[in-house]
């Protein structure tokens, strides 16, 4: 390989470089690069193909010119499904169950493989904590337990056991590191985060990538410990590589390393170039800093020849694992990609991922309704097509039903769909024996670049709600949301509270089948909601205060003078139709890798029921600050009405570890006390 050739590997460009026919931009502003078509067809990778043909058009255009004819690695956005669409990585995580997680991405692959892309930019493994970030989404929520479970089953579930099988993809782990800590909550900025948490608690969604193998991480477009994790060595050397032991493929985020010269940390192309090089970072993405001035560095006695070609050497072992090598249309299948999405089996799966995660939160006896219902249907979102969520690309909202559609197919109830209400309206909700109003943000405001300054409802929604809850009390809200929005104060005086991150495809009959009963909700909160804005960013399991507050008279505790410091439902937090009961819970087996406990539970309600049961650790006595309760174990039980069951709850070991002040890894030294949750029920249990 020249140095031309070996430089090229290593840089990726969205499919419009190659032709302005091609144009399908999914990733961020197109900036004028200085790329020639000779450097043009000798790059490694494309991102973000519209399809079949277009992945067939490019391969074959780029092969035909290219001397060493190493074929194009094809990779793309697939975050929570193809064309059959997913619940939001949040909203799987409301779920607590790694198998919902492992299935959506194994689905999501096979559906993708068909149009010939290779990777994924999945799972975003960044713990995130901070609702005013629109990135939540994508998500498992904010606690480093549920991140490590959730990541580890999706990058299982889209690489499966091999990577030669042509119906899987290669997962990206993303964005190394601590992207979900930024600054205000807002994209592209910086990440405050101390070098404790960010070994404790920020780390451990990345760990999940190596641990299962994930061949590709991504670099993160925020600044860590002051350097652009892009250019940082610290970050990428120190911590990915070394610390956790990753040896795969580390590409920048988009246009993220020519943006070091924004972050005012490197001033030229070379020094960019050569700063990206040193902290072992592989693929750029999409601007041309690596092609134009890799070779002069290296001419130049600047940058060893070495360094470059064990980056190229990993992106060509990432070829050859794939089976691209072997056959440049790997996976490719034009026929299967026109019938396999949305197909009665995928969108089955859907369903079934999406049925456990709607969110009960509260509920005086007005929900399920039944069909007899006096009820009435109030809010626009019921008429809201886009249920897929963001970065759902390949999805097609005119395809999928929204609430209202269900409903009116469904049942002969009386839907308003407006959130401005005119007198018949009032009339009507006025004489109704419920009124179910439907509340919340639409897929264009969360996801990427979709920050808020106040994630609440908007203006016209909460006013809304105070009409409708001041004529008529017998008010169960609806909420859909990207994120943990802030709810209006009064919100408890809701006879029924339910909120639903969006689900995706099955969306409205999930939704439909949960408010009439045909399902159970069983999902719980995998991020704190806060009361008030000015609480963010809030999570539950924080760290303990020198001076709590509870309610003390003494002034000199941790409070607001003007506000509350708990939370309006903590992580994990999810009523059901139906009610248990913890009867027994006790130690069954421990070895290297687990303690296992039984937990004995009863269906004490009327109807079948699933729900999460946690395990809390209490934090043994260590020298560093950490939370007073760490979660170590979760597990969905189901029981029938009346029935009683014993389940095993696993609680791994190496959950069980902190970080000391030299920021080494130690495992807490037992006997330990874990306490075993159930909706409110608690039982502790000695280990
Ligand atoms: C975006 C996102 C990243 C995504 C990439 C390619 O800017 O930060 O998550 O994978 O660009 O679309």
């Amino acid at each position: 390989m020249t140095l031309e050739e070996k430089v090229g590997q290593l840089h990726q460009v969205p499919p419009f470089f190659f032709s302005d026919s091609l144009v399908n931009e999914v990733a961020g502003p197109l900036r004028k690069y200085k790329i020639s078509e000779a450097q043009l067809y000798r790059v490694g990778s494309i991102l973000g193909t519209a399809g079949p043909e277009e992945m067939r058009q490019l391969q074959t255009m780029y092969l035909e010119k290219s001397r060493l004819k190493i074929p194009l690695l094809f990779m793309a956005d697939i975050i929570h499904g193809y064309k059959t669409i997913f619940p939001i990585p949040l909203a799987i995580a409301a779920t607590m169950d790694v198998e919902r997680s492992r299935l959506a991405a194994k689905i999501a692959a096979k559906e993708a493989a068909t149009s010939g892309i290779h990777v994924t930019f999945s799972p975003m493994a960044d713990l995130a904590r901070d609702a005013r970030w629109g990135r939540v989404m994508e998500s498992s929520g904010e606690d480093p337990f549920l991140n490590y479970q959730m990541t580890y089953a999706a990058v299982k579930g889209y690489q499966g056991e091999s990577l030669k099988d042509p119906s899987t993809l290669a997962a990206c782990g993303k964005h190394v590191v601590a992207y979900g800590a930024a600054v205000a909550g807002k994209d592209y900025t910086q990440a405050e985060v101390s070098k404790h948490s960010l070994y404790q608690y920020y780390l451990e969604g990345y760990r999940a990538c190596v641990d299962a193998e994930a061949e590709l991480l991504m670099s993160s477009f925020n600044v860590v410990e002051g350097v652009p994790s892009t250019v940082s060595p610290f970050v990428l050397k120190t911590l990915i590589r070394q610390h956790l032991g990753f040896k795969g493929v580390i590409i920048s985020d988009y246009d993220s390393l020519n943006e070091a010269q924004f972050h005012h940390v490197t001033h030229t192309g070379e020094e960019t170039a050569l700063k990206g090089m040193q902290a072992t970072l592989d693929i750029e993405m999409s601007s041309g800093i690596y092609q134009n001035y890799i070779i002069p560095l290296i001419k130049k006695g600047q940058l060893s020849e070495r360094l470059l070609d064990q980056a190229v050497l990993r992106v060509l072992q990432l070829k050859e694992k794939i089976g691209l090598l072997d056959d440049p249309f790997r996976g490719l299948n034009p026929a299967l990609e026109a019938t396999l999405p949305l197909s009665e089996a995928h969108y089955q799966a859907a369903y079934d991922v999406a049925k456990a995660s709607p969110i009960l939160l509260q509920n005086e006896g007005v929900l399920p309704l039944n069909k007899e219902d006096d009820v009435v249907f109030v809010g626009s979102l019921l008429d809201e097509q886009n249920l897929l969520g963001a970065w759902a690309w390949h999805g097609e909202a005119e395809r999928t039903a929204s609430l209202g559609m269900v409903l009116r197919q469904r049942y002969s109830h009386e839907l308003i769909p407006f959130d401005t209400l005119n007198e018949t309206h009032v009339a009507r909700i006025q004489n109704a024996k419920k009124v179910v109003v439907v509340v919340g943000e639409r897929s264009k405001e969360f996801g990427e670049a979709r920050s808020k300054v106040s994630p609440t409802l908007s203006e016209e929604h909460i006013q809304l709600w105070h009409q409708v809850i001041a004529i008529n009390p017998s008010v169960i809200t609806l909420v859909l949301a990207g994120r943990p929005l802030v709810l209006p104060s009064k919100i408890e005086t809701s006879k029924g509270l339910l909120y639903s991150f969006y689900l995706g495809s099955a969306m409205a009959d999930v939704l439909a089948d949960t408010l009439f009963g045909q399902l159970n909700p069983s999902g719980t909160l995998p991020m704190t909601l806060a009361r008030e804005v000015g609480q963010l960013p809030l999570h539950t399991l924080s760290l303990p205060t020198g001076r709590p507050f509870e309610g003390k008279t003494y002034t000199y505790t941790s409070h607001y003078i003007e506000g509350v410091n708990s939370p309006l439902y903590p992580l994990g937090y999810g009523l059901s139709y139906t009610s248990f009961s913890l009867l027994k819970a006790k130690k069954m087996h421990e070895n290297d890798q687990a303690i296992l406990l039984e937990v004995t539970i009863k269906n004490t309600g009327t109807i079948p029921g699933e729900h999460p049961v946690f395990a809390y650790l209490h934090t043994p006595p260590v020298p560093v600050a950490l939370p007073e309760k760490t979660l170590v174990g979760v597990s969905r039980i189901s029981l029938d009405a009346g029935a009683t069951q014993t389940f095993t709850v696993t609680l791994p070991k190496h959950h069980f570890y902190y970080y000391d002040t030299q920021y080494r890894r130690q495992s807490f030294l037992g006997p330990f006390t874990v306490t075993v949750s159930l909706i409110g029920e608690t039982l502790d249990v000695s280990c």
